[in-house]
């Protein structure tokens, strides 16, 4: 039987228009736009402000332009995966929302949480479904709204994130595209060097969670950078073994953009030269489950059909992979 491969159908992206600059994080924290830049490689990121807007406002723009840039009805959408740590609320899930808020009546829809492995976690499971036979048109989203729990008085976290989202859309085909390979880690015994403390089911809300701060994010840096550095990196050379891919091979590394550093060293082992890497992580900083597909819409003037391109994450849990995608479009 001939093989259902799930392809890129779509990309597009959105992030909300104001824009923290180090400049101004220099006004709220001791740090430096110096400190920033060498540190991470981080120059800028949007935020998304105003009363009552969550994640999915920002993931409904997106999914609405994907729609409409594929000529793709709302109704004909069958599955929704959001990738989010910052749902709008514990419940109802975020791809609910979105769903609701994009018009898309006629599907199911649920969060995942891999934390900025999230989006390749997503893209993972909804490629299951298209490759099953069970649907045909799938929605991946990854949208995460950072500015909701970072501690705009800590100088260790607030200058890493930003808020933002993409989403792709998945249709099948029988050709050689698509996610051709993947593989997906996790190892929850690194949850005490990178997570919220207070907010669910272990810690519920309180007073004294909100005096504690204890409802932002809580992140030993160097820990995480060890293990990002080597992870990240080792599934990536994996997935190219074990499918034969030379570094030549490679159109593009797609990194989950949490530093600059961590990125330099994926592409370093992977053989893979800077031209031939996404980095976006100057103007977004880190948006957790956003990176990947804001990379991708940033770049997809330049995909050519048939591009082998590498995407890979790390993050919370902790969560990593790696996916070999072969570009459709
Ligand atoms: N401005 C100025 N100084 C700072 C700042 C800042 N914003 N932040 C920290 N410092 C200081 C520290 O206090 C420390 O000072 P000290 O030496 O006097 O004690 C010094 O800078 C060095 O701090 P480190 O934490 O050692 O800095 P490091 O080089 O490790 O960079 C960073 C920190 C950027 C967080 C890095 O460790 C990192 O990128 N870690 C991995 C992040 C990651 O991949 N996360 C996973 C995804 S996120 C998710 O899943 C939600």
């Amino acid at each position: 039987m001939t093989k259902i491969r799930a392809k890129v159908a779509g990309i597009q992206g959105y992030v909300p228009p104001y824009i923290l600059t180090n400049k101004e994080l220099e006004s709220m924290v001791d740090t430096s736009d110096e400190w920033i830049l060498t540190r991470t490689g981080i120059r800028e990121r949007h935020i998304l402000k105003g009363e009552g807007m969550g994640t999915s406002d920002m993931a409904a723009e997106a999914v609405k332009g994907l729609l409409e840039k594929t000529g793709t009805k709302p109704e004909e959408i069958e599955l929704v995966i959001c990738a989010t740590v910052t749902p709008d609320m514990l419940f109802p899930a975020t791809a609910n929302i979105i769903c609701d808020k994009a018009g898309i009546r006629n599907a199911f829809s649920y969060d995942l949480g891999a934390a900025c492995s999230g989006f390749l976690y997503a893209l993972v499971t909804g490629t299951k479904f298209i490759e099953s036979g069970a649907h045909k048109k799938v929605i991946v989203v990854g949208a995460d709204k950072m500015s909701s729990i970072t501690d705009y008085t800590s100088r260790e976290t607030c200058v890493l994130f930003g808020d933002g989202c993409g989403a792709v859309l998945l249709e099948p085909t029988t050709e050689e595209f698509g996610i051709m390979d993947s593989i997906l880690r996790a190892d929850g015994s690194g949850r005490n060097h990178l997570h919220m403390k207070a907010g669910g089911s272990l810690k519920p809300p309180s007073h004294e969670t909100v005096d504690a701060k204890e409802h932002f994010v809580y992140q030993e840096g160097q820990p995480v950078f060890k293990f990002a550095v080597t992870r990240m990196a080792d599934v990536s050379v994996e997935i190219m073994e074990r499918n034969n891919l030379k570094s030549e091979d490679v159109a593009w590394l797609v990194p989950h953009q949490a530093n600059l550093r961590i990125i330099d060293a994926t592409a370093r082992r992977m053989g893979v030269g800077n031209d031939k890497v996404m980095i976006n992580i100057d103007r977004y900083g880190n948006t957790t489950s956003g990176t990947i597909p804001l990379c991708l819409w940033d770049w997809e003037k330049q995909l050519k059909k048939g591009d082998n391109l590498i995407l890979a994450a790390f993050g919370g849990g902790f969560t990593w992979g790696a996916v070999w995608l072969k570009w459709a479009l």
